[in-house]
């Protein structure tokens, strides 16, 4: 189980997180979506302990792989090397093996942690390593030849592919990876797709590419102004539920705010009359219709617009004709939301819009349970085996959020 619990981030006055608490189920895959400068890349971080929040705690499972964005920290490596060092476990058991084999006297002690070692290292696959790390070079059109070189001699593409086979390397429980399409051709990025559908840990992938994300995440976490939502579905599906709740909320507001027009109009002209009763009930339902700022969301600006232009393919493709085969990806908003979505989606809203108002300016967060259903939207793009039956609402972000 990767989570995190009641985290806080800030840079300086600038709140990235308030108060976040999310859970990330096994066997789910996860786009972790917000507009540029949202905070995705430091929520990752804060995920793989590279950073820690200023509150909260995070729980993470024994083994996760990175894919790391500093493409220069393993230059001095062998490609080879660079994939195996994925399994930290694994890797430093077999340095400390080679330290103590190029020891020239070698003593009892020495014996013992040798013995330790290869139980380690056989434990950890160690003795296919190469071999494992090869297949994933390959899968990634790293070549044979490509394997005994320096990091350093490879180029930025090729480099973001032996990174990826990294992460990938010694089957990890999580897998985070930081925009794993950049720089990758359409035939990697097919071999990506393909192997993150057979992945059964946690994925979690932040991606600008809406068509890979759509393709390969059965549940998207969405950052939006300092919370995180969790939806059922890929990237269209998580526009097309917070358009819908969000038109639904703002309908709700202005027939409240239409009512109490009328209720103050009555007050304004019988206050001073003999109808006191009616005027005081009057003045009681207005105190309750009282409507609340809605609180701030990026559902305007879901993404902004990004041109991702991809190296092409080295071969062509049998499927070209796919979405991710375009070699330029732009964002754009959901269509709008279906009819009967939109009743699903309006008394869930009346559900959220009960709860008591609270100060932080955030989106109107879903109860973490019971599940609120959504009905299902078609199924569609090339090889998603998501569970689409049912789109499901759900969060476990802290309750009463609405403002
Ligand atoms: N070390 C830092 N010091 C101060 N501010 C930072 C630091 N790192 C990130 N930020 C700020 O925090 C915010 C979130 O940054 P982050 O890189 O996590 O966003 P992002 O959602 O990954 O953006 P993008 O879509 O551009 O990759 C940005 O405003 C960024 O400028
Ligand atoms: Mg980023």
């Amino acid at each position: 189980m990767l989570s995190v619990s009641n985290v806080t981030m800030r840079y300086g006055s600038k709140v990235l997180f308030e108060d976040v608490s999310v859970s990330f189920v096994p066997g789910r895959r996860y786009g972790l979506t917000g507009p540029n400068g949202s905070g995705k890349t430091t929520f990752m971080k804060i995920l793989t302990g590279e950073l820690d929040a200023q509150k909260g705690s995070v729980v993470r499972p024994r083994k996760f792989g990175v894919l790391r964005q500093d493409q220069f920290a393993f230059d001095a490596y062998r490609v080879i090397d660079t994939v195996i060092m994925g399994n930290r476990g694994l890797w430093a058991a077999l340095e400390e093996r080679n330290r103590i084999y190029d020891k020239s006297d070698l003593s009892d002690a020495d014996g013992m942690r040798l013995g330790e070692l290869e139980g380690t290292i056989g434990d950890e696959d160690g003795y296919t390593a190469e071999s494992d790390a090869a297949v994933l070079l390959d899968g990634l059109d790293i070549p044979e030849e490509f394997h005994e070189r320096k990091m350093g001699e490879m180029q930025g593409g090729q480099k973001v592919r032996v990174l990826l086979a990294q992460a990938l390397f010694g089957k990890p429980e999580a897998l985070l990876l930081d925009e794993p399409t950049n720089y990758l051709d359409l035939e990697s990025i097919h071999w990506l797709q393909d192997f993150l559908h057979g992945y059964d840990g946690t994925l979690i992938a932040i991606s600008h590419d809406r068509h890979f994300l759509n393709s390969v995440t059965t549940h998207t976490a969405d950052i939006d102004y300092e919370t995180i939502i969790v939806y059922t579905g890929g990237y269209d599906d998580m526009v097309m539920a917070k358009t819908q709740i969000r038109s639904t909320l703002e309908s709700q507001n202005a027939q409240r705010e239409k009512k109490i027009a009328q209720l103050n109009d009555f007050i304004a002209r019988f206050a001073a009359g003999t109808r006191s009763t009616q005027v005081t009930s009057r003045r009681k339902e207005v105190e309750r219709l009282q409507t609340n700022d809605l609180a701030r969301s990026n559902i305007a600006r879901p993404y902004i617009r990004f041109d991702q232009t991809r190296p092409a393919a080295s071969t062509s493709s049998s499927s070209s004709t796919s979405p991710s085969s375009m070699a330029t990806t732009r964002f754009s908003t959901a269509s709008p939301p279906t009819s009967s979505a939109a009743k699903e989606s309006a008394s869930w809203a009346a559900t959220a819009q009960a709860k008591p108002p609270c100060s932080r300016a955030s989106w109107p967060t879903i109860p973490a349970s019971p599940t609120k259903t959504l009905p299902s939207t078609p199924a569609r793009s090339s090889g998603a085996t998501k569970p689409r039956s049912a789109t499901s609402l759900r969060t476990s972000a802290q309750p009463s959020s609405l403002a």
